[in-house]
Order: structure tokens, then sequence, then C-alpha cells
């Protein structure tokens, strides 16, 4: 028994005797805890007792956060979490031999659950008293007539949950090893399919399980933090220590602020949580969840590769001097196969180096050794020596000493935009060349030559505190809100406290779907949540079809979901918060417009038809995004424009070029004609759409805004007549002055033309469009525009904007989304 724990133990003993009266928080020999009754610690943070899970009908006895209760983020430990009661017969009591065991009552004979410490009663050991401390530690104190110490405690036998002071990691005196174990489901505390466990092979790392199958690395102990957990060194109330000695190899964590309550638990959907205790909210919120990311899940692109999420494209690629295994696979974006080495390359002994990667994940640690004695130019010196030798890295990177080295194939590499950490790679002489050459990505070149140095294009940062992400798995079907395989969804609880409970003040706008508000996270970080009215017109299909598409799209030009939230009639989507609104807030506006010049605007053009390039073609999907207008374009701080709003966005397969659909939804001016009168859609039905916005950015007018100018007026049929009388550059927006390169905006009026055609067939691709704005390549002459429509009806809802505009069939428009 370790000193601190007498110690402990004397000072709980010292405690006791001033207690005349039988303490709350302790059982002594000859007493019961019957069902109903409960411990409560000294400072009444903890509470032990018999409870009841979710749905479940069983007894457990278990250690639960008094402030919250037995919920299953809360509950701390339980004891006979296999071996449940079925009524509430149930009894704690420590029997005659000493253990801490429960029985049904009058079977005292048959425990359910014991302590098992102590096998035959002895004159010289007996056990006196269990006590539930102020840590959450239920110890079990015992006396050899000349001392008392723990004979057994709670916290060497973790359940889903580690406290702050617990250790997780081997003992190796007493070679009990503590890991935590989900739960099988929130109504079922029994051993559960993950596990998170210390190891200490190569490096100190924790590996989470899911059954026999490895799911998540943290990565390696740097010396600050988990190599793979870059947050964990950003949040300044907690600590963290892991220790590895002749005694044991531990992980524990601490909380610096005491008023701050947090947990730490592994659920039993897989993922690790931290929990923060709302006061105000009475809740938990999730701070933290992981893993989420798809580069987190182990081997998601398989051996010898780098899996990067935030590159804008594709997540997998290979490692110098490898190539996917199979092409077809990586060209489907799946990476899973990873990569093998090229073929013919002159490795070792042949001008062989390394290669850095910046801010890196580091690989799989199993086949690593660290040796800390070693400084860095001693490590690759030793490294470069031993053929075998793959990548090496600093051991502890507070210190920047010593030396990890790996010896193997390289598994479960990764990229972070922060708190990663220099890799470097044996790369033969003629990858090396490419590397140093190369003046972007995520290499540089090292060696005894200069290191070069790399700008990052750093995306933004996925970091999810405090939301509660319930990914694919378990908790998706447990879910009584019908929620389907896939859908990212969002604890509400922390929704509302990120956006002050929907807070007027917080609200940036409102359309026909509802309300958006903006919000930010404990961490600082920012978000927009679009909160869908009971009434929307998007129902819960479209919603669904929304977050279902946009969580699988990454491109720079494309919002960015973070999840999502839905729960009957309650609907909301998580965006990144973008500072600058919506372009039409921009061109649309006078003030606003003149901080546009032209080479701002080219971008945006550019950046539109980029963020719809990949969605017809880059992303593994095709889409068509059917409502493409100036207020889905939103604006971040640099003026980038994104895409968002994805309601009406259909997905085509491969082969599909056209579909055809009898509830035609869109927006004025902004749907083709062959949409709008005969609900024909396809990629060029979008097209269109660009071509409008393009028009609308160059002139700073809306399509629809020349009601007052005759009827089939509009922006298009402006354009039309300025083009054929060999005027153009008279839409131009007045605002911008000469100040515009004449055959550069040229070129973009002739291309939103050639967009807007009548046939679908005349209009360019998207890949067609973006490389016509691109390069000097002659154009075609653009036909006439679809703009000319046979009839006008007036319409007598007045909802519906009145424009001269095309209203045939049945036409449902959703304005102002
Ligand atoms: C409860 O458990 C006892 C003992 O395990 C068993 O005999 C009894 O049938 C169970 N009762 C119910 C209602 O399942
Ligand atoms: C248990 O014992 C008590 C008193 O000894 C008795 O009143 C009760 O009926 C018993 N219960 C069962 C289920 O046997
Ligand atoms: C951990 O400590 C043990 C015992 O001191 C030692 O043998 C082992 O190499 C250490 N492991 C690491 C990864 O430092
Ligand atoms: C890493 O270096 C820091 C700073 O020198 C030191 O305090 C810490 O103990 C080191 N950690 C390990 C695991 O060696
Ligand atoms: C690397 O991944 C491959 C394929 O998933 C696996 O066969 C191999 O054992 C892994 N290597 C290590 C060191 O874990």
């Amino acid at each position: 028994m370790n000193p601190a724990k007498v110690f402990l133990v004397s000072l709980v003993i010292k405690f006791l005797l001033l207690q005349v009266s039988i303490s709350k928080d302790t059982i002594n020999t000859n007493e019961l805890l019957a069902d109903g009754e409960t411990l409560v610690s000294s400072r009444q943070k903890f509470t032990l007792g018999f409870f009841t899970p979710g749905n479940s009908r069983n007894r457990y006895v278990g250690i639960w956060y008094t402030i919250s209760g037995p919920m299953a983020e809360s509950v701390v430990w339980v004891a006979n979490r296999e071996k449940p009661i079925n009524d509430t017969s149930g009894v704690l009591s420590i029997d005659s031999k000493g253990n801490l065991v429960i029985y049904a009552r009058n079977q005292t004979m048959n425990p359910i659950w014991s302590t098992n410490i102590v096998t035959v009663s002895s004159s010289m050991f007996t056990t006196s008293m269990a006590q539930l401390l102020d840590t959450g530690n239920l110890v079990l104190v015992g006396e050899d007539g000349t001392k008392s110490t723990v004979a057994w405690q709670s916290f060497d036998h973790p359940a889903s949950m580690v406290l702050p002071g617990q250790k997780l990691g081997l003992d190796r005196g007493t070679g009990l090893n503590k890991i935590l174990t989900s739960w099988k489901s929130q109504d079922d505390p029994a051993t559960g399919e993950y596990s998170f466990w210390l190891v200490s092979l190569g490096c100190l790392e924790m590996f989470l399980y899911r059954g026999q199958v490895l799911w998540w690395r943290t990565g390696p102990w740097d010396g600050v933090k988990f190599n793979g957990v870059p947050e964990m060194t950003r949040h300044v109330i907690y600590t963290f220590s892991v220790v590895n000695n002749s005694h044991e190899t531990s992980f524990t964590w601490g909380i610096t602020d005491p008023t701050v309550t947090s947990s730490f638990y592994l659920d039993e959907s897989g993922l690790i949580n931290r929990g923060l205790w709302q006061d105000h909210d009475v809740k938990w919120v999730v701070f933290w969840a992981g893993p989420i990311v798809v580069c987190d899940y182990y081997g998601h692109c398989g051996p010898s590769s780098v899996c990067d999420p935030y590159n804008g494209g594709f997540e997998c690629s290979c490692l110098p001097g490898f190539q996917p295994r199979s092409p077809n696979e990586w060209n489907s974006r799946d990476g899973t196969g990873g990569c093998v080495r090229k073929p013919g390359l002159q490795m070792c002994g042949h001008g062989d180096g390394f290669v850095k990667f910046e801010q890196a994940k580091l690989p799989d640690t199993t086949v690593a050794r660290v040796d800390m004695s070693l400084d860095l130019q001693a490590c690759e010196l030793e490294c470069l020596r031993d053929c075998s030798c793959m990548a090496y890295a600093v051991a502890n990177i507070s210190s920047g000493e010593g030396c990890t080295r790996w010896y193997g194939v390289l598994n479960d590499t990764g990229h972070f935009t922060y708190g990663g950490q220099d890799l470097y790679v044996r790369a033969d002489a003629s990858e090396l060349a490419k590397y140093t050459k190369s003046s972007k990505g995520l290499l540089a070149k090292n060696g005894m030559l200069a290191v070069l140095v790399i700008s990052l294009a750093v995306p933004f940062i996925l970091v999810l505190c405090c939301l509660s992400w319930c990914m694919k798995r378990k908790r998706i079907d447990r879910s009584k809100d019908e929620f389907d395989e896939g859908l990212p969804c969002l604890d509400v609880h922390a929704i509302s406290a990120a956006t002050d409970n929907f807070s007027f003040s917080n609200k940036l706008g409102e359309g026909g779907f509802g309300s958006v508000y903006k919000g930010q996270l404990a961490n600082g970080q920012e978000i927009a949540v679009k909160r869908l009215s009971a009434t929307s017109r998007q129902g819960v299909e479209e919603f669904k079809n929304e977050v279902r598409l946009i969580s699988k799209l990454q491109h720079k030009n494309l919002v960015r979901l973070y999840g999502c939230y839905i729960h009957g009639e309650e609907k909301m989507l998580i965006y990144e918060f973008l500072p600058n609104r919506s372009l039409n807030f921009f061109i649309f506006d006078e003030t606003r417009r003149s901080t546009l010049d032209w080479s701002k605007r080219f971008e945006i053009i550019l950046g539109i038809a980029r963020g719809l390039l990949y969605l017809h073609q880059d992303s593994r999907l095709k889409i068509i995004h059917r409502d493409l207008k100036a207020s889905n374009v939103l604006l971040d701080a640099a003026m980038n424009p994104k895409i968002s709003d994805f309601g009406m966005a259909k997905i085509f397969g491969e082969d599909q070029t056209e579909d055809k659909t009898s509830r035609v939804m869109g927006t004025y001016g902004y749907m083709s004609p062959e949409y709008a009168t005969h609900g024909r859609y396809s990629t060029k039905s979008d097209v269109f759409s660009y071509g409008v916005l393009m028009l609308e950015i160059i002139s700073g007018r809306r399509n629809n805004d020349y009601v007052d100018e005759g009827p089939a007026m509009n922006l298009i049929s402006h354009v039309w007549e300025l083009w054929r009388e060999g005027t153009p550059l008279d839409v131009v927006d007045p605002l911008l002055g000469q100040a515009f390169p004449t055959q550069e905006v040229l070129k973009c009026i002739q291309v939103g033309l050639l967009c807007v055609q009548e046939n679908p067939a005349d209009r360019p691709t998207m890949s067609a469009t973006l490389s016509m704005l691109g390069n000097e390549t002659a154009l075609s002459s653009p036909r006439k525009p679809a703009f000319i429509l046979e009839t006008r009806h007036s319409n007598s809802d007045s909802s519906t904007p009145k424009t001269a505009s095309v209203n045939n069939v049945s036409i449902t428009v959703i304005e102002a989304r």
C-alpha cells in the first residue's frame, strides 16, 4: 500500500473518530445499505446507491455525481455492471469475511457481487468500513492490528469513466491494468464493445479498441499532450500527466479550477467525451469528443499514407516513394488499401534522406522505439544508418529531447492544422529532389541543407468542442429521433449554451425557413445555427438531405457543416460562422458593393465556379444544387465565397445527366427555363443560375430588378441587348469606375451569357466555364439567352416576387432561404 493512501486513510479514520454518529458516507461492518438508501461523500460531490439506468428495469449499485443524478453520462462507477438485480431487494454490506458485497435480501450466502479480496477470515486482517470519498473513490478500509490500509478501491476498477486523480494504466506492483470499457447501451452498463487503454509498447499512447479492432489512437505522449489530440493544450483548466517508471505506467487528469465539474468517459458509441457540467442549465455539455474526424479512425487511408481532412480534396495521399495500392479504389476515394512502394526506387545508401512533414499526427508507435539520450541530429543519423528505420521525430517536444524512430510500416499518419509535430520520413534521392522543389504541400525536405519553410494554407480547424457528435454507430440506433445512419447530430444543450439560449441579440437573420443565430462555443469558436421553424417548408426529408450531403462534402468554396439536431419538429443545422454574411448583402447594396473591386469580384466568381465544379464532378457524388443564388453564397472574413444551403440539392448517379420533378422549387430569376417550366434539371440548370449570378456580380443589379423597365425585361435580356449592340461594358457596375481590366470583364460577360443560353446543351459545363475564365482561349459566341417568355401570369401568391419571369405549371417557389 503506498504511503499516500495510508496517510489518506489515517486522516479518514481520525475524521471518523470525531464523528460520534454514523457518517452517511460510510458503511461499517454489520451495517446494510438497502435499495433506496444512499451514501453521500462529505462535500456532497458524489452519491452511491442503487439506480436504474435509462429505460432498464434492473437495479445496479453505482456512484454518480450528486449534482446530476445517475444519468449514463454521470455514473462514475458501477459495481454489479454484469449482474443486475431485477427488483429492489438488493443490499450492499460488508460480509463476515470483510468483503464488500451486494446480495438480494435473505440471500446472504449467494452474493451477486463481491470485492473478493478476502477469502478466509483472518484474525490478523479485518476490514472495518467502506467509505465514499469526495474524490468519487469508494474505499474499503482494512486493519491488520497496527495500521489501516485501503484494502480495495473503486478507482482500481474503472467502468466507463475516469475521474480527476484516478489512474488509468498498469500498476506494475499488482499487475492490475486499469482501462475504460464502454457500457453496452445507455440502458445497460454491462461491458460494451469499446475499450480505452494506455499502452507502452514503443511509446506511451492510448488506444481505443472496438472489440479487437484498433479504432483510434491518441498518438504518442509528447511530454505535454498526446500528439494526436492537439486540443489538450488549449484548455487551461485541465492538467494531464503520463508517468512511466518501475512502479507504474499511468495516465491521470485534473482540473485546476475547483468550481468546474467535468467528466471524462467512454460512451457506448465509442466516443471519448469530455463533459462539462453547466450549473445554469442544470445539464452536462460535451466539451470535447473524439474520435470524430474521418482521419481519426485508425487506418482510414491504409498503410504508408497520410490522412489530411483539411486539404480540400481527397483526404488520403501517399508517403514519399509510395503510390496507391489500388489506383481504382483511390480514384473512387477509397483509401483503405493504402500505399505501396513505387517500383525501382533505390533505397538505402543511395543518397536517401528525410522529408519533413509538419503538424503531423505521428504514425502508429507499435513499431517505434524511444531513445531519450539522442537529440534530433543524432536521431537523424541513427535513423539514416539503419535502412529499416522509416522515420523519426522528437520524443519530448517541450524539451526538444529524445528520439522516436519507426522500424516498419508507417500506419495511421495524419496531418493537423495546429498542434501536430514534425515527422521526418525516409525518402530516396529522387523523391527528396521532388520535395525540395515543391513549393507547397505539407512536405519540406530536411537534411543537412537548409530547411524549407512552408507556409500552410491553414483551413478551418475542426475542433468540435462542446459539440456532442453522435456518429454512425450505436447512439443513433438507440435514438428515438429516427436519425439515419451517417448523419452527425449534436447536443441541443451545447447549441443552446453557445447561442445564449437563442437570444435575440445573437440572431443573424430570418427567412422563410426560420432563423439563423450566431453562437460561440466554450473555446471561443464561432458557429452559425440555422434553426428551422416548425412551419418551415423544408421538410424532414429536405433537412436530412442537406445534412447527409453536406457532411460528406469538403471544399473551401462550400460552407462547412458541423452537425445538426433533429427532434420532432425541432430541426437545426450548425455551420461554420462566416462573418461577412452572404453575397447579396454586398452586391445589391451600394455602400458595401463599393468595397468590392474588380479583382475581388473576379475571385468570388472563380470561387463559386470551383465550389460548383466540386459539386458537379470532383466530389465523390454528382450533386445538383438547384438553388444557387446570391443569398446562398456566404463570405468568410477574407471574402472567399462559400456555397451554402443544400436543402434542395439532388444526387445524381454517375451516368445520369438529367432528372425531372413535378415539384419545382427554386428562386425566380435564377431558375433555368427547362427547370421552371418542365421540372427538368441537370448540372446545366446550375450552370444557368451561375451565369445569372456572374452577371449580377458584374453589374451590381438583380436579374429581377427590371420590373419597371418593361415586360420580359431582366438583367439577362438587358445584357443580351447590349451584347448585340456591341456595348456590353455598359452593364458593368458604375461603382467600379474605369478600374477594371476590360478584356477580363468582357470575357466574364461573355461566359455569363454562354451560361444562360436557352438550350441546356449549348451551355458550357462548369469545368469548361472555369477553364474559359482562367485561360486566354477564344470563346464561342453566345446564342440567345433564355429570358423571353411567351406568357406572363400575375400571381396571387403574395410571397412570390412580382417579376417578369417564368410562371407555368406547378411552381413552388421558396424565397429568401
Ligand atoms: C429475478 O431474479 C431471480 C433470481 O435471479 C429469479 O428467480 C426471478 O425469476 C427474477 N424475476 C423476474 C421477474 O425476472
Ligand atoms: C426476508 O426476511 C424477512 C425477515 O427476516 C422476511 O420478513 C421476508 O419475508 C423475507 N423475504 C423473502 C423474500 O423471503
Ligand atoms: C517505461 O518504463 C519501463 C520501466 O522503467 C521501461 O522499461 C520502458 O522502456 C519505459 N517505456 C517507455 C515507452 O518509456
Ligand atoms: C519533457 O520535457 C519537459 C521539459 O524539460 C519535462 O518537464 C518533462 O518531464 C519531460 N517529459 C518526459 C516524459 O520526458
Ligand atoms: C498497418 O496496417 C496494416 C493494414 O491495416 C496491418 O496489417 C499492419 O499490421 C499494421 N502495422 C502496424 C505496425 O500496426
